[in-house]
């Protein structure tokens, strides 16, 4: 009988972590505190503490993170902000949303915003930068700060990854992150942390995580609901007590993989210490590739195609994606998650092999 390997498997096997959880569920029905309570506030105060962080602001998801980001900076009308042409949707919807214009960089060959584009890019109207640490891999954060234009990092798919001891979000003006079940650090549904280290930013985010109002009582400026639960906190907080086990975990699965396509295979290399986030081939040959897998019963899926700059809402938009579009064309992600036992990538690894023979 053929095997079947999901792309992604969610499940929480360990049952430590599991006993945790309910126990954790069991504290809050005694509570009786639900949202932004004291386990958000605990939580803020432990993603501070683990990538040095001076403020944290919880949140809904990583999408609300980076829409408050911006309408903390007032973007709107009349502003531009840059994106690259590759990452999840949400980064580039948000400042469309605020009415701004959306405005695509291209990438370099590490999937990462290019710098040499943003500055090609930038107007007088540029209110903004969004990096995106792509698959874990940091964007190139000194050369983005010279161009003295705010930076709101997105670090969905980068949270606990550092260089030279700087963490992914913290060294932008803004670091966004989702926490939703796919990410390194998760909650089991969706919720998003904002970094920041200006103190009135992060008043100002406080405000604007719950309709305007400061205290529930006055009204200081227009915005909507993007409270984080408490009981998503709670389980983010088990997590986050875990991170370094998982993290660890993460880096094996992703050295297995490297270490038995280097040379033979090209990928997505990552840095020394990136939380990987996924495993991302450079396929040649790509759609006989995946036909070739999935008559293995591997499933693979392409992170994201097609480009964000080509979705319907932008088919107006500025951009330059010359390279984007090569690569996009290349990328494939193959099966990355944290209970993938060693049998199983070991036979990922001999079906792709097999496949380049
Ligand atoms: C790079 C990136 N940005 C933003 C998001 C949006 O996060 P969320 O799904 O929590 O709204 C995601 C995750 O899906 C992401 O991968």
């Amino acid at each position: 009988m053929i095997k079947t390997i999901p792309f992604l498997s969610l499940k929480m096997d360990d049952p430590n972590l599991r006993e945790e959880m309910h126990g954790a569920l069991e504290g809050l029905l005694n509570s009786g505190q639900f949202i932004s309570g004291d386990q958000v506030a605990e939580l803020e105060r432990k993603i501070c503490e683990y990538t040095n962080s001076p403020f944290s602001v919880g949140c809904s998801s990583g999408t609300s993170a980076l829409y408050m980001a911006l309408k903390c900076l007032d973007i709107g009308p009349e502003d531009e902000v840059i994106v690259p042409a590759l990452s999840w949707f949400s980064t580039a919807i948000v400042s469309k949303e605020l009415g701004a214009t959306t405005v695509f960089a291209d990438i370099d060959e590490d999937l990462n915003i290019s710098s040499e584009s943003v500055s090609r890019l930038i107007t007088k109207k540029t209110k903004a930068i969004i990096p995106v640490h792509f698959m874990g891999n940091m964007a190139k954060m000194r050369k983005l700060k010279e161009f003295d234009i705010p930076l709101i990092e997105d670090a969905s798919q980068a949270f606990g990854s550092f260089v030279e001891g700087e963490f992914a979000g913290t060294m932008g003006d803004f670091g966004c992150i989702s926490l939703n079940p796919m990410k390194s650090l998760s909650a089991l549904g969706d919720a998003g942390m904002i970094l920041c280290k200006d103190e009135e930013y992060k008043e100002r985010l406080s405000i604007l995580k719950y309709c305007g109002m400061r205290n529930r009582e006055k009204n200081e400026c227009s915005s909507l609901n993007f409270r984080m639960d408490d009981l998503q906190a709670a389980f983010l907080k088990i997590q986050l007590e875990d991170f370094k086990n998982r993290k660890s975990k993460r880096k094996k699965l992703y050295d297995s993989y490297a270490n038995s396509f280097r040379s033979k295979v090209e990928f997505l290399e990552l840095q020394e210490e990136a939380c990987p986030y996924g495993f991302t081939l450079f396929a040649q040959r790509r759609e006989e590739l995946i036909r070739h897998l999935d008559e293995k019963g591997i499933s693979t899926r392409v992170q994201h195609q097609p480009l964000m700059s080509e979705q319907q809402v932008f088919k107006n938009a500025r951009k330059e994606t010359k390279n984007a579009e090569k690569l996009v064309n290349k990328i494939l992600s193959i099966p990355f998650y944290d209970n993938l036992d060693t049998e199983d990538q070991g036979y990922i690894i001999e079906e792709v092999l097999r496949f380049y023979e």
